[in-house]
């Protein structure tokens, strides 16, 4: 068997957490492979609304092995917080939930570097989530980082080294803060970590796949924000691509299957950084308005804009998707005309790779296409789909080279509809 994996092709909150509750029930596991509570999956089903950060978003649908793989960085405290909720609302996850013994552990000094750094750059801050994300990774890769599997072992040692050395940079920057609380906090949560089941998941995922079962992998964030291929610096600190899976849970490139590559039929972001397509006006409140676009984990207002072509074609050849799945199609129900950037004009010249560079300057080439003005919120098959909608859908197709498989008209499990279901 082979690994699917789903993962975010624009800035991130595409609607990942959604789709892969809707395809858990195909998969025996579901497993995240990077990231950690920046993230922020809505699921919504049978009138309720979850919002996960660090726990893979197939533990809704029965009983199914879900993993939080090595690539994923994990806060014992916001863990516990998340799983805690979890269990009040009937999900206790502690049998069905397998933790990598050689995810990075988030300290709470990682939360206050996240903070400093974002304080001394000034003008030029990220916008980071401000959850430590950023100084975990990098000690991780200075290899000063703290592991999963240490909570077994003189765990109390290690951890006053890594704070000392964090202190030690606080300091230099001047900047004051105090932890006691939160540590406090942090520390009661490592007991209730260990009551989980914390595996070497490389191993448990490949025989999961020599003993033919289906792995479903879930990205968080999105392929522009991408360590390496994103818009850097305004990026989050892992591999969100499809390499990223690889690394993120020790499966081979040849175990890779679908790739399944998610996006809205418009385009958002949240925090700082470049956005060719962004909207300054009224378009852009009402995308924002109708599409209900607030951070699920921050609450910060996300900014709206076209769809961009020239970075969702990268985002396609960078993770060779195979197949494609259109988000929050009903957002555009009531517009007259949609707009789709297919180049950008740098310099007067139009490009349509996209370059190293997507700073000041690049002004955005849009064809228009007609709206289909249609609620379709309520429709369950293609068949219904409007005529503009399928020349939509069509153009995209032709224009990213690979076909939409899922379309989403709403928030809720039920309003998703497959294409090509002959297939
Ligand atoms: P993720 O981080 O990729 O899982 O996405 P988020 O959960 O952060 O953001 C997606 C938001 O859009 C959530 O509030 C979802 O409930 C919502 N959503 C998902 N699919 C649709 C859709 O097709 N239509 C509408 N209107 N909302 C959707
Ligand atoms: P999901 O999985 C959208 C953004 C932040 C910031 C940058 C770096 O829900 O799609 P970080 O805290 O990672 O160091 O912040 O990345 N960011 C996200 N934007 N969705 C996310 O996750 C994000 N996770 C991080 O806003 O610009
Ligand atoms: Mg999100």
């Amino acid at each position: 068997m082979k690994v699917d994996v789903l993962l975010g092709l624009q800035w991130g909150d595409e609607g990942k957490g959604k789709v892969v509750d809707v395809l858990t029930p195909k998969y025996d596991v579901v497993a995240r492979f990077q990231g950690g509570p920046n993230a922020g999956h809505t699921l919504e089903f049978n009138g309720e609304k979850y919002i996960l950060r660090s726990i893979p978003s197939g533990i809704f649908q029965g009983g199914k092995i879900n993993v939080i793989g090595n690539g994923v960085v994990l806060d014992p405290l916001l863990f516990r917080q998340e799983a805690e909720a979890l269990a009040a609302s009937g999900h206790d996850l502690t049998k069905q939930l397998f933790i990598s013994k050689k995810a990075h552990l988030i300290l709470p000094t990682h939360r206050v570097l996240d903070a400093a750094y974002e304080a001394s750059k000034g003008s030029g801050k990220i916008g980071t989530t401000g959850k430590g994300i950023g100084p975990t990774y990098t000690d991780k890769i200075s290899r000063n980082g703290l592991r999963v599997g240490d909570l077994l072992h003189n765990f109390e040692e290690r951890y006053a080294a890594a704070k000392a050395k964090h202190e030690a940079i606080l300091a230099s920057l001047n900047y004051s803060y105090d932890i006691k609380e939160l540590e406090a906090e942090w520390l009661s949560a490592l007991d209730y970590l260990k009551r989980f089941n914390l595996i070497d998941s490389e191993q448990v995922i490949n025989d999961y796949l020599k003993d033919e079962k289906s792995v479903l992998a879930e990205g968080a964030q999105g392929t522009m924000l991408d360590i390496d291929f994103g818009s850097y610096p305004f990026v989050t600190s892992s591999n969100t691509i499809c390499a990223g899976c690889c690394t993120g849970l020790g499966v081979s490139p040849r175990n890779i299957g679908e790739v399944f590559g998610i996006f809205k039929a418009y385009c958002t972001r949240v925090g700082s950084g470049p956005f060719p397509t962004e909207l300054f006006d009224e378009t852009g409140d009402r995308i924002c308005e109708l599409g209900h676009e607030f951070g699920s984990v921050t609450g910060r207002k996300r900014r709206c804009g076209w769809i961009d072509l020239v970075a969702l074609k990268y985002a396609v050849m960078i993770n060779g998707v195979s197949q494609l799945i259109m988000m929050k199609s009903d957002v555009l129900d009531s517009f007259e005309t949609i707009k789709a950037c297919v180049a950008y004009r740098i310099d007067s010249e139009e490009v349509t790779t996209f370059p190293y560079e997507i700073g000041e300057g690049i002004e955005p080439i849009y064809v228009e296409l007609p709206g289909w003005n249609t609620d379709m919120t309520k429709m369950q098959s293609e068949d219904e789909f409007p005529e503009e909608f399928n020349a939509y859908l069509s153009f995209l197709e032709e224009e990213l080279g690979v076909p939409v498989k899922i379309v989403s008209v709403g928030p809720d499990r039920e309003q998703t509809i497959v294409r090509y279901t002959e297939d």
